[in-house]
């Protein structure tokens, strides 16, 4: 059976990775400044990691949430420190897709309404409500074309300010990511979050923060919104909660009241997944991998700042973006097959890192000087 081709895939199979580093079938070694988009967030195959999961797969790796699960518990008192958020809720699922999926349909529960306000150049996933408000009309199937959903332009408090006032009261939520990942590295700037939250408060509108790709840490705050100084309704995480053991979970405000029914999911929250996202938490913490995240990463963002051929070199903590003119255009491959580093992209122009939050210096100084010799500048200037 041929597997169904939806993948750009490049043709190097991966067997082996540990930190920040992946080997492939021919024994070649990478340096992982992609971590499987945003994903490993402690290190591949970190020992506590593969220590708790093994320890756990030993006991019990699935039962579903018909019965008591203390490992639930664990994961959320552990979350509420980490992040900052006791007061709020944890509903766990299995995917970023899922988690805004069942954020929008909370939020309508919670109010009653239908229309969702969301972002230009924004991706909140492929099942039909987070592919709805996804603005890419390609990966929309026509099933998924949804009227309640409402545009606008990002970072434009005018338009914002004048939908609120032509609909404010039909509004059942405000759904945003800190930092557009897919979208290229665009930060959310902290007035426009600020403007957000004072008028979803106002209006009873519900205020999503999507921190799939830019939250757990990346940026150097548990949440990159954190930094605008305000409390989102929920918050919806994903990709480094588990370090790629698939598990997702929305933080949600304590006055959104819970029913027995209104959400569900058969895997999500399940032993093995909870002993992942323990382990990830418990590695964050005791290895400072938040504080590691801003410290290399403003050394990173500095250092690129330096290369006159990159422009605009954005982001926050590990989640970096930067534009390369047309003739570097192929840079990206370049420095997978000449240099053996990993990045990613976000259409036309942009290379995004997104690498493990323990990324150590000399990892950085590898790719810097990698980078310096693919588009000759001799590496002694950048540093
Ligand atoms: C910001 C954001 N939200 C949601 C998703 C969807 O997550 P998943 O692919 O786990 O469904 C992604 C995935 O890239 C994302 O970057």
């Amino acid at each position: 059976m041929k597997l169904f081709d939806v993948y750009a895939v490049n043709q190097i199979s991966i067997v082996k990775a540990k930190g920040s580093y992946v080997w492939d079938d021919q024994g070649q070694q990478y340096l992982d400044l992609y971590g499987g988009h945003a994903v490993i967030s402690i290190g591949h195959t970190h020992p506590h990691y593969v220590n708790r999961i093994t320890e756990q797969l030993g006991k019990i790796g699935f039962y579903s949430n018909s019965i008591l699960m203390p490992l639930q518990e664990e994961l959320a008192d552990k979350l509420g420190k980490v992040s900052g958020r006791e007061d709020y809720q944890l509903f766990l699922c299995n995917s970023g897709a899922e988690a805004n999926e069942n954020a929008l349909k909370l939020a309508s529960f919670a109010n009653g309404r239908k229309k969702i306000v969301a972002f230009r150049k924004s991706f909140h996933g492929r099942t039909s409500l987070a592919v709805a408000v996804t603005d890419n009309p390609d990966i929309q199937a026509p099933v998924n074309q949804n009227p309640n959903v409402i545009f606008l332009p990002f970072n434009d408090e005018a338009s914002l300010e004048a939908c609120f006032r032509a609909q404010g009261n039909d509004i059942s939520s405000v759904i945003i990511e800190g930092i557009q990942g897919v979208g290229g590295i665009n930060e959310a700037s902290g007035s426009f979050l600020q403007k957000i939250s004072g008028l979803c408060k106002q209006y009873g509108a519900v205020f999503i923060a999507d921190g799939i790709q830019c939250g757990y840490g990346r940026s150097g705050k548990f949440f990159s919104h954190d930094y605008a100084g305000v409390d989102a309704d929920v918050y919806t995480m994903a990709k480094g909660m588990g370090n790629g053991f698939p598990i997702a979970g929305l933080l949600i405000a304590p006055w959104i009241k819970p029913k027995h029914g209104m959400l569900g999911t058969t895997f999500g929250g399940n032993h093995l997944a909870c002993a992942a996202a323990l382990a990830v938490l418990e590695v964050i913490e005791s290895e400072q991998l938040m504080q590691n995240a801003e410290k290399i990463g403003n050394y990173l963002q500095s250092t690129l700042k330096k290369i006159p051929q990159l422009q605009d070199v954005r982001g926050k903590g590990l989640m970096i973006g930067f534009d390369v003119a047309e003739d570097l255009k192929d840079l990206r491959k370049s420095l997978l097959f000449n240099q053996h580093i990993f990045t990613g992209e976000a259409k036309p122009s942009v290379i995004r890192l997104l690498p493990s939050l323990a990324l150590r210096k000399k990892d950085a100084d590898e790719f810097l000087e990698a980078i310096s010799e693919e588009i000759h500048t001799p590496a002694s200037s950048v540093h």
